[in-house]
């Protein structure tokens, strides 16, 4: 190994690592899996920017003790960086009129209904030029990286025709190479129907399926593919179709189900082996067992649910199953505008009854794993990516004590 590239990290207050966390794959989290290193060192190698050694200041072994880059890191509190895990980030106008009409007591369904919802979205983002729409996703991707995220998940969604799809994952292509934040494109052409579909959802279906799901893979501008099951959405036998036609083209699933109605859609992700399922509020109790048992990531959105006035996701009983819980902001213009992962750990704590070790694994490792990416991200480990989120505070309860407001 090249000495000269290497970086030590020395005398970082506190750093929680979450091996053990890895080690149980993100299920059954306890405080102990965190895996706090008091007074902690650690050896980066920055030609692949991998985690070399890490351990408590005073056992560094004596080949890196004559590093010469090297930095005092007293008083910082490090985790692993954050993973935003679900976000439909590239869009153009905003939603405060659903918002204000839901304080009126309608309904996200009754506003929809009425064409408002995602329609009012797609007509803007439709109408939006790519360098609009970059301008917009690159002030986002900069808001989120502020509060410690250094990887994001980014659906498409609200273009629903051919070329806006394409405008849209075109877009978190050139975003990727303008951040430094990881990004990962998500192909969800069945988030609504389109207008030009009204009333013929199989016709789209059949048109992504046939169409666009070759072109989207073709051009390797998705590494996944997502849909919203729900009633006035897309049915189960629709999501199949679509989950198994992409699964054909190499996409990995991911599935929004049981957000304000329970159809099916969970049983169908685990069927699927899909990455993750999303949002759960309403899931039934036998679907919960049946995620406990499976790979599937359970992803909620507390932030959504606080935003609409509607349930939270029965957290407690996931996590006790042995499913393996991911949080997330969900962030969009309709049923969740925050782009603070950090507040959805304190709302996990309050609103979900998560405990502080579950929440933090749930935007890191566990958030990783919902993306397929834990062997690379998600914890502080020696050959894992070097990666970290560095807060001054008293301890890493702090993340989600702070209520959003990291230093
Ligand atoms: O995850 N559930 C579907 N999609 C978004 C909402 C999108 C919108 O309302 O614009 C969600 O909550
Ligand atoms: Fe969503």
């Amino acid at each position: 190994m090249n000495l000269a590239s290497l970086v030590l990290y020395d005398k970082i207050q506190q750093c929680a690592t979450l091996s053990g966390v890895a080690a149980k794959k993100g299920r059954h989290v306890s405080k102990d899996d965190l895996s706090v290193i008091e007074n902690a060192a650690m050896v980066v190698d920055s030609d692949n920017s991998r985690i070399v050694w890490i351990g408590k200041s005073q056992e560094l072994p004596p080949q890196f003790e004559n590093i010469v880059n090297r930095y005092t890191c007293e008083g910082e509190i490090w985790l692993p960086e954050l993973v935003e895990c679900h976000t439909h980030l590239i869009f153009a106008g905003d939603r405060s009129h659903d918002f204000a009409q839901r304080t009126s007591g309608k309904t996200y369904a009754e506003i929809a209904a009425e064409g408002g919802g995602i329609l009012t979205t797609l007509t803007h983002t439709r109408k939006a030029s790519l360098q609009e729409l970059f301008e917009n996703g690159r002030a986002e991707v900069e808001r989120f990286q502020k509060l410690g995220v250094g990887t994001i998940e980014i659906k498409s969604g609200y273009g629903l025709s051919l070329e806006s799809e394409i405008k849209i994952l075109k877009c978190i292509q050139l975003l990727q190479q303008n951040v430094s934040v990881q990004l990962i494109p998500t192909f969800m052409p069945a988030h609504a129907i389109p207008p030009e579909y009204k009333g013929r959802s199989d016709d789209y279906v059949k048109i992504i399926c046939e169409e666009w799901m070759p072109e989207i893979a073709k051009a390797k501008l998705a590494s996944h593919f997502d849909v919203f099951v729900e009633e006035g959405y897309f049915s189960v036998p629709q999501a199949e179709k679509l989950c198994l036609k992409a699964q054909d083209h190499g996409l990995h699933i991911k599935v929004h189900a049981d957000q304000f109605k329970s159809l099916g859609g969970t049983s169908l992700a685990v069927e699927l082996n899909a990455q993750s399922v999303d949002h759960l509020d309403h899931i039934l109790p036998s679907d919960i067992k049946l995620l406990g048992s499976s790979n599937t990531v359970a992803v909620l959105c507390p932030g959504a649910s606080l935003f609409t006035g509607t349930p939270y996701a029965p957290a407690r009983e996931l996590i006790d199953s042995g499913a393996r819980v991911a949080l997330t902001t969900d962030f969009n213009p309709g049923t969740c505008p925050s782009r603070n992962l950090p507040l959805m750990t304190t709302l996990a704590c309050t609103q979900m009854k998560m405990t502080i070790a579950e929440a933090i694994a749930g935007v890191t490792y566990n958030a990783a794993a919902a993306l397929g990416l834990e062997q690379k991200i998600g914890s502080l480990e020696v050959g894992k990516q070097f990666r970290v989120c560095q807060i001054r505070a008293s301890s890493y309860e702090s993340l989600p004590y702070s209520f959003g407001e990291l230093e």
